[in-house]
């Protein structure tokens, strides 16, 4: 096959190709679960609460709003949970 220097036509297997770059490209982008998930709430209670014991009390098994069953036990919240602009503890 020839390609004049600035036209390039993809063929069958480029267009795979590129498909299947596109596709892992995807995975990885989906698979990071940094931060992706649900930030804070952008409410006063968010943005003034800053220990994980805090949180807690909400967010445990007898909470308002506890974590679902199968959440981890990780203690850093907000390496997954972002938090809220005006939030009041250091930056992390
Ligand atoms: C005074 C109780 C209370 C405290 C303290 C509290 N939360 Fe919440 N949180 C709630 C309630 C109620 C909701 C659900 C209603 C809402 O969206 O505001 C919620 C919602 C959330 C959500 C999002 C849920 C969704 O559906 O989008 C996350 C994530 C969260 N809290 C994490 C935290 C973290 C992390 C902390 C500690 C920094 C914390 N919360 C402190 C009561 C609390
Ligand atoms: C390793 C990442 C990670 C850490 C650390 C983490 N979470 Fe989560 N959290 C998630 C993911 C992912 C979900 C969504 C799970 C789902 O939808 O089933 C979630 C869901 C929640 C929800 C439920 C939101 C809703 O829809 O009602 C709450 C509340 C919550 N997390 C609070 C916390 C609190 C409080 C902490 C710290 C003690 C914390 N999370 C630490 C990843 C994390």
């Amino acid at each position: 096959m020839q390609h004049k220097p600035n036209r390039w036509q993809p063929g069958k297997r480029d267009i795979l190709f590129l498909a299947l770059v596109v596709t892992v490209i995807t995975v990885l982008t989906l698979g990071s679960t940094e931060r992706k998930t649900k930030p804070l709430p952008d409410d006063k209670v968010h943005r003034t609460t800053t220990s994980r014991a805090a949180c807690m009390r909400c967010h445990g098994p007898d909470g308002v709003r506890p974590q679902p069953p199968r959440h981890t036990k990780d203690d850093q919240c907000l390496l997954c949970h972002q938090q809220p602009k005006g939030w009041v503890g250091s930056a992390r």
